[in-house]
């Protein structure tokens, strides 16, 4: 049987066929520092990851990650919302990663909500580089998970065909909600 994968892997995909080496990269959701770990591996010496959270023990993590694997140059790590990343980070950027929900392991009453995401989204598209991407994964199967995946498709739809072409990739019929990845890239 053919293993398709899931959301976090399709951004993956998407980001590594589209980052150069040497490129600038925004991680929306810091976390535990998985994917800013990723990121700096991949845009290499020269490049530049800015990675937001809004809270202190993700940005602790993440920095102690980023120390052990000897990577803390090639990153900078803002314990701010992803909602200032458009006054925050002053250049163009290659894309933006958001894996929206709560950070593992802690209380999950903070968690990415609907209008700062929606409001982050915007922000990154006006960041990405023509042929940059943003990627976006999206946990539906609770209220705001849901009401996030409802919203940001309705603006994925709604954004002009002539600037962006936006994905949507999921499941078509595993009935738990698995995750959701929304893609969108600058002509
Ligand atoms: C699913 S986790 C991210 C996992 C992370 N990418 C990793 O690799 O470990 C979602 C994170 O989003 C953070 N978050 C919630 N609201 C946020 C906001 N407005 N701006 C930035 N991060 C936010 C949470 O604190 C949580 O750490």
């Amino acid at each position: 049987m053919a293993d398709f994968g899931g959301a976090r892997k399709w951004a993956q995909k998407i980001i590594e066929e589209n980052v150069p080496c040497g490129g600038k990269v925004i991680d929306a959701t810091m976390g535990n520092g998985h994917d800013t770990k990723w990121l700096c591996e991949l845009v290499g010496e020269e490049g530049k990851v800015y990675a937001f959270d809004v809270q202190e023990e993700a940005v602790k993590n993440t920095k102690a990650r980023l120390e052990e694997a000897g990577l803390s140059e090639r990153a900078v790590l803002y314990l701010k919302g992803h909602e200032t990343m458009g006054l925050t980070v002053r250049s163009m950027v290659d894309a933006v990663v958001f894996n929206l929900g709560w950070l593992p392991g802690a209380e999950k009453t903070i968690r990415t909500n609907c209008n700062t995401t929606l409001s982050a989204v915007s922000q990154a598209l006006s960041l990405i580089k023509k042929g940059g991407v943003v990627t976006i994964c999206v946990y539906p199967g609770h209220q705001e998970g849901d009401r996030e995946l409802e919203e940001l498709t309705a603006f994925s739809a709604s954004l002009d065909d002539k600037v962006y072409d936006a994905v949507i990739f999921g499941y078509a019929n595993i009935k738990k909600k698995p995750p959701v990845l929304i893609a969108i890239t600058k002509r």
